[in-house]
């Protein structure tokens, strides 16, 4: 099929180049120019595991273009929206301005028979809206949500394999014609038994901001449970390892830490406690304004832990902090909570050291008066306490030993709770975790 992929972000350029691999005839679209000509190139914009050589191999096939002139829309069977829906400055709603404007200007490129998807993370109500919009323009074409739920750092497999696929579409019906149209597209998952689920607009909508609030929640409820097992001498991990074990709770997303950030979780959970309180349901999503203030707890907790193990002073104290991404495998900073708390370190008198395998350059952009150093020994030189707070493999793989010869003070703090405390005291360490004795 011919396909057009609008919006080409985290988002966008892997679903492009998903779909080509499954043999689609793709063009993905993008106001950015820059974008564009690095796509174009086969190189990704942004670090992401498996993107630059999944763009190779589809270019060579020929079957993948890139262009910022949405004119190159017109004949494609099905047009995805994959634009950003940021936290409008000043509020917690969604900015939907990107959504509205791809939209728009896709209406006069559109033909009878036309699908136009969209997986756009957006308020429930904004499908039915668009609908409207795009069969006023043209009223042969059909608009449905299809929300993605693919992780940063693993989003080609997530595309390319995803645990379910959910279909949004006016009336909720099977027989909707656009469900087979989209069947093609999506016709490799189907047949490998990827589970298929067809709504309505508004259940498509919210089964994905449903989706991101739970998973905000179960990290926010180990967080919760981490204040307590500081406060009474108990060990967060095990407790994760044994509630996990009950498969109704399951252990994943019960890793306690320094809460979550990203440019999905937080701005969801806000978007969507400001939308319940437009369609008057409020008090059914004010437990999230708690998930929120525990995330947000974790991060001044840091900074609190961080200057008492600094002897009740963070000034003039050489702090390097190991991560600056908002999780391993990706460069992206946006809320990231390692910066975030950086940051802070570094407003209250610290001299704070960032390194980073992938983000130090988005993080400069978003903090240039913090100290950056690509090298991780560089780093390490000479600092007077570690913070692990993004859990990279290097950071992992750190020995105890080899680092205490480059430090000034054997001291860490293991935001992420992923060493091994004991292996780390035997070498001399003062460790600290978050929610562990
Ligand atoms: C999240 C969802 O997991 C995806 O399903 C969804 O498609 C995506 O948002 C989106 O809306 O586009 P992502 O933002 O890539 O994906 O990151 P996650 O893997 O969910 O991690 C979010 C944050 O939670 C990270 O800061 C991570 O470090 C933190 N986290 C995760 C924890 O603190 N503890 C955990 O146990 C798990």
């Amino acid at each position: 099929m011919r396909i057009s992929v609008i919006g080409c972000g985290y988002l966008g350029a892997v679903h492009a180049a998903c779909m080509a691999k499954l043999g689609h005839e793709v063009v993905g679209i993008d106001v950015d120019e820059n974008k564009i000509r690095a796509l174009s190139e086969a190189r990704a914009p942004f670090f992401e595991p498996a993107l630059d050589d999944l763009l190779k191999e589809v270019q060579a096939t020929g079957r993948l273009s890139f262009t910022s002139d949405m004119a190159a829309a017109h004949g494609s069977a099905v047009h995805f929206i994959c634009v950003g829906t940021p936290q409008k400055k000043g509020e917690n709603a969604a900015d939907l301005s990107y959504v509205d404007a791809a939209t728009f200007a896709l209406l006069p490129h559109l033909e009878a028979g036309d699908v136009v998807v969209g997986k756009s993370t957006v308020p429930v109500g904004t499908a039915t809206r668009l609908a409207a919009l795009i069969q006023g323009a043209e009223p042969g074409t059909h608009l449905m949500w299809n929300p993605e739920f693919l992780r940063e750092g693993h989003a080609v497999s997530d595309t390319l394999r995803p645990d379910r696929l959910v279909y949004g579409v006016t009336g909720g019906s099977e027989e909707h014609e656009a469900v087979q149209t989209l069947d093609a597209v999506y016709a490799t998952q189907l047949d490998s038994g990827t589970p298929r689920l067809v709504t309505d607009l508004p259940t498509a909508e919210l089964v994905k901001t449903a989706a991101n609030s739970f998973l905000a929640t179960k990290i926010s409820f180990i967080n919760a449970m981490a204040e307590l097992c500081d406060a009474a001498g108990a060990d967060v991990t095990l407790l994760a390892d044994a509630i996990g074990m009950d498969e109704r709770i399951g252990r994943k997303f019960l890793n306690a830490g320094i809460g979550f950030g990203g440019g999905c979780l937080p701005k969801d959970i806000r978007a969507f406690m400001a939308r319940a309180g437009e369609l008057g349901a409020d008090q059914a999503l004010t437990f999230l304004r708690e998930v929120d203030a525990i995330n947000m707890r974790r991060r001044t907790r840091v900074v609190e832990l961080t200057r008492e193990i600094c002897g009740g002073s963070l000034l003039g104290q050489r702090i390097t902090v190991l991560g600056a991404a908002f999780k391993p495998e990706s460069d992206d900073v946006r809320d990231s909570p390692a910066l975030s708390i950086a940051a802070q370190l570094q407003l209250q008198g610290a001299v704070v050291t960032v390194t980073d395998p992938e983000a130090l350059q988005n993080a400069a952009l978003r903090f240039p008066e913090l100290h950056y150093e690509k090298s991780t020994d560089a780093a390490l030189n000479r600092a007077d306490a570690l913070l692990l707070l993004t859990e990279w493999r290097e950071y992992q793989c750190l020995d105890p030993y080899e680092t205490a010869t480059r430090v000034s003070r054997t001291k860490i703090l293991d935001g992420r709770n992923v060493l091994d405390a004991t292996k780390w005291r035997a070498a001399g360490w003062m460790y600290r975790g978050l929610g562990r004795p």
